[in-house]
């Protein structure tokens, strides 16, 4: 199965205090989603927003909000990211008692579930919850920091799920650049999440059409 390309920026690494603008570039750049880096300072060792600013983000966009949750026990929390906006919604397999009943609440509230591992665990950790989600999102950082390296130890997990037969949205997220993005596209990924490598760039056109193989 072919997939289309999506390129999801991370807002992390743009300027919060003219996120509009921000999100407005990115947008007429050509990309697809605007992936939201949710981050609780207990999952991980950073504390960015919740859904006060989602709320926000909302409505200066009309691209999908894929929300990458960072937070411990993200259960109770799901209906406020779903009524911030949110279109997709990934946890952590590390992160909740029941990853199962927390996909499924995101799935009862009419959006895509998305399951994510960090580099040190294991992709079978997230393979019983395969036919709960749209999206397996691969972590290639540790999560909490924009600007990353690359850890190309992690594509092997992307190649094994497709392997398995996963047909959903395959994210890697962290230290995405023209050189790593062409590693996880052909071992089967389809979204790419990229923070430096575009709003680090003033000229986001660009940097998009340097992700995308020619
Ligand atoms: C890290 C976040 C990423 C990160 C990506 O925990 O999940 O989305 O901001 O930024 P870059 O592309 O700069 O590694
Ligand atoms: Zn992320």
């Amino acid at each position: 199965m072919k997939h289309k390309i999506i390129i999801s920026p991370s807002i992390l690494s743009a300027d919060f205090a003219v996120l509009a603008d921000e999100i407005k570039q990115v947008e007429s750049a050509g990309c697809d989603w605007i992936h939201v880096d949710v981050m609780d300072g207990h999952f991980v060792p950073n504390l960015t927003i919740g859904p006060t600013v989602i709320k926000s983000i909302r409505k200066c966009t009309k691209l999908p909000l894929d929300v990458h949750l960072m937070i411990e026990e993200p259960v109770d929390w799901i209906a406020d990211y779903v009524s911030a906006g949110s279109d997709l919604i990934t946890v952590h397999v590390e992160a909740c008692k029941d990853v199962r009943q927390t996909l499924e609440k995101i799935r009862e509230l009419g959006k895509r579930p998305g399951v994510s591992v960090r580099p040190k665990t294991w992709i079978e950790e997230a393979v019983p919850f395969l036919g709960f989600v749209d999206l397996v999102l691969i972590m290639t950082v540790e999560p909490g920091f924009g600007g990353q390296k690359f850890m190309p130890e992690s594509v092997g997990k992307i190649r094994s799920l497709r392997q398995m037969g996963f047909e959903g949205h395959i994210s890697v997220d962290g230290g995405i650049n023209a050189e790593t993005a062409r590693l996880a596209l052909e071992a089967g990924a389809d979204v790419l999440v990229a923070g430096n490598a575009i709003f680090g760039n003033s000229d986001r056109k660009a940097a998009v059409k340097s992700l995308k193989p020619s």
